[in-house]
């Protein structure tokens, strides 16, 4: 065996792969490992081979997986000798942690598809991969396919991005997609999502947001040389959005999406930049290619200085648009193995403020019921412009008693709406504030 100046590994011996999961991602990474085993090391030059794969439960059925490659101790799999790279699809946060930390601590290189795992400890596993001098790759931790994760890494990196904007969540894109389409109710939309297989039993953390939160934080870290955390991205998922909600957004021409806008801010006087990142729906024009993305799919929309305006779209989840991410991480990890070198690995060097979610300037639609009137329309105007608040458009339903009064704002903090919802609150005349959703992109 030789080895050259560069090479980590004695020419034509396998790069060692151990899979930690065997879900329907990790299935499909096995068997398309399997089935590309030439192709792959073509491209990487040298081959690659599945030594063991770590299960819950080792007893179970695994057709094709050859019960030598089974076992339920994780740990010890990862830091085998002939292990060169972890490929973890577990999930969840403590247990993939402990054993990514071990793997990077051991000098392997780790691929992930874990967001919330990167979203929360980032700072840490990027640490650990830069002492040990290997790669940590997450590509399918973001909208799965869509290659942003290596967009934002490479082929942006000497731009300067000023906006992401994403729809980053498969499942509330159905829900709020069925919703605007069928004019169904957010809970029968929901009864359909999970029917179909895209929500699931608890979908928690895919309709509050949470989900698309982690995204955020980690397209934000990428975007901006800054890092954040999952508890830095303002939450608010689509729970509350009411069939009354799209009909009167749709009236007035836009989609309601859930986005995940990660935003570069800059102070007007001073010039100084912070960031920002958040989640929540969000009234998007439809004449905005954001608005035509529908059913479960995925779509990030890129603002960056020199390149301009860039949109990536495709299958945000599954099975097969998640092996096709992580393999494409595998690939790259094991051509470095081979070769030598790392890729370029997470760089917070700019380390800009975390603007608070208040200083976050937008535009909203404001959906109250008011009493019929004189002098309903001059009070309630009254409250904005006390706060400094312009109107853009002001539309008015007449119902039995009362009437429903639609506003539309020119951009305003959100600290203001929120004294100005309070305000609003306080009026004899108005009724009730039926929603406040903000208009984005
Ligand atoms: N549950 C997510 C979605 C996929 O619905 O898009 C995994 O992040």
């Amino acid at each position: 065996m030789t080895t050259t100046n560069r090479s980590k590994k004695p020419e034509g011996e396998p790069v060692g792969i151990a899979l930690l999961g065997f879900g329907t991602v990790g299935a499909e990474v096995f068997r398309l490992v399997q089935e590309n085993a030439d192709a792959f090391a073509h491209r990487i030059g040298g081959p690659v081979e599945i030594r063991g794969v770590a299960v819950h439960n080792k007893n179970k059925l695994r057709p094709g997986v050859p019960e030598e490659l089974l076992t339920d101790y994780a740990k010890a799999l990862v830091l085998r000798d002939d292990i060169d790279l972890v490929v973890e699809v577990i999930g969840g946060i403590d247990f993939p942690r402990e054993l990514v930390l071990a793997a990077l601590n051991a000098g392997k290189s780790v691929v992930t598809a874990n967001k919330a795992l990167v979203a929360a400890h980032a700072d840490e596993l990027a640490e650990a991969a830069d002492r040990a001098d290997v790669d940590l790759y997450f590509e399918a931790a973001v909208a799965a396919a869509i290659p942003v994760v290596g967009m934002l890494r490479r082929s942006l990196a000497g731009d300067k991005i000023q906006r992401i904007s994403g729809i980053v969540n498969g499942t509330t894109n159905f829900i709020l997609d069925a919703m605007e389409s069928t004019g169904a109710s957010y809970e029968d939309a929901l009864a359909e999502a999970t029917r179909l297989g895209y929500a699931e039993a608890d979908p928690t953390a895919d309709v509050e947001g949470h989900d698309a939160a982690s995204k955020a934080a980690i397209l934000a870290s990428l975007g901006f040389y800054t890092r954040l955390t999952f508890d830095d991205v303002y939450c608010e998922g689509i729970s509350k959005i009411t069939a009354d909600d799209i009909t009167a957004a749709n009236q007035a021409g836009y989609s309601i999406k859930l986005l995940a806008i990660c935003e570069r801010l800059v102070d007007e006087e001073t010039g100084a930049e912070s960031v920002n990142a958040r989640v929540h729906p969000t009234l998007v024009p439809k004449e905005h290619p954001l608005a035509s993305v529908s059913q479960s799919y995925n779509a990030i929309f890129v603002e960056a200085e020199a390149a301009g305006s860039l949109m990536f779209y495709g299958n945000g989840a599954g099975g097969n648009p998640t092996a096709s991410a992580v393999l494409g991480d595998v690939i790259g990890a094991a051509r470095n193995i081979v070769h030598g070198g790392r890729a370029p690995g997470e760089n917070t060097y700019a380390n800009l403020p975390i603007a608070e979610f208040g200083e976050v300037e937008t535009r909203y639609h404001v959906d109250m019921e008011v009493e019929d009137r004189t002098g309903v329309l001059s009070a309630i105007s009254g409250v904005f412009a006390r706060h400094g608040v312009s109107l853009r458009t002001v539309r008015q339903e007449d119902g039995d008693a009362t009437a429903r009064l639609i506003v539309v704002t020119h951009a305003a903090k959100e600290a203001v709406l929120e004294d100005i919802v309070a305000a609003l609150g306080e009026l004899d005349e108005v009724k009730a504030v039926h929603s406040v959703i903000r208009l984005g992109v």
